[in-house]
């Protein structure tokens, strides 16, 4: 079962990110809105580098301002992406690396994740379907809280 918060409203705040995005390389713009335990709403968008490994997912942007900011537990994050000159567009789905670095932070079993077309039209999944056999600090024995 889906939890209680605004899907939209986060939507909305993913298409702001999106206005951000900083993709003249693959021209693909991406947005990202991450909710807080707290209730708190933190935009990311992709940042690019001519140096192509050098270059930000929209999804990691939010984690790494909100994480900057304090914040350790996460609800969910709503995810838009399109090429820059189209119109229509599909669901943009997280990298694997994206993936991997919500379940930093996210227990994969409670973290939703939002794939968006319009604040109306989305798919909601858990962290856990994306990242089955998820990896993590647990496995190695390290409490990240110590
Ligand atoms: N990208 C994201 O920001 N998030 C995704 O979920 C998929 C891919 C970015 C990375 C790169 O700037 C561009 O989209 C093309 O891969």
């Amino acid at each position: 079962m889906s939890k209680d918060y605004n899907k939209s409203e986060l939507i909305r705040a993913a298409f702001e990110a999106q206005k951000k995005s900083y993709a003249p390389y693959s021209r693909f713009e991406v947005g990202a809105a991450l909710l807080t335990a707290e209730g708190d709403i933190y935009g990311g968008c992709n940042i690019e580098n001519a140096s192509y490994p050098a270059c930000n997912c929209a999804e990691r942007t939010a984690f790494y301002r909100a994480v900057f900011d304090g914040k350790r537990h996460f609800t969910a994050i709503a995810i838009v992406g399109k090429l820059r000159e189209k119109e229509e567009f599909d669901f943009c789905a997280p990298c694997g690396i994206c993936r991997q670095v919500m379940t930093e932070f996210c227990d994969p079993e409670k973290f939703e994740v939002v794939l968006a077309r319009t604040p109306e039209e989305y798919k909601v999944y858990l962290l856990a379907e994306l990242i089955p056999l998820w990896f993590t600090g647990k496995d190695m024995e390290v409490d990240v809280n110590e």
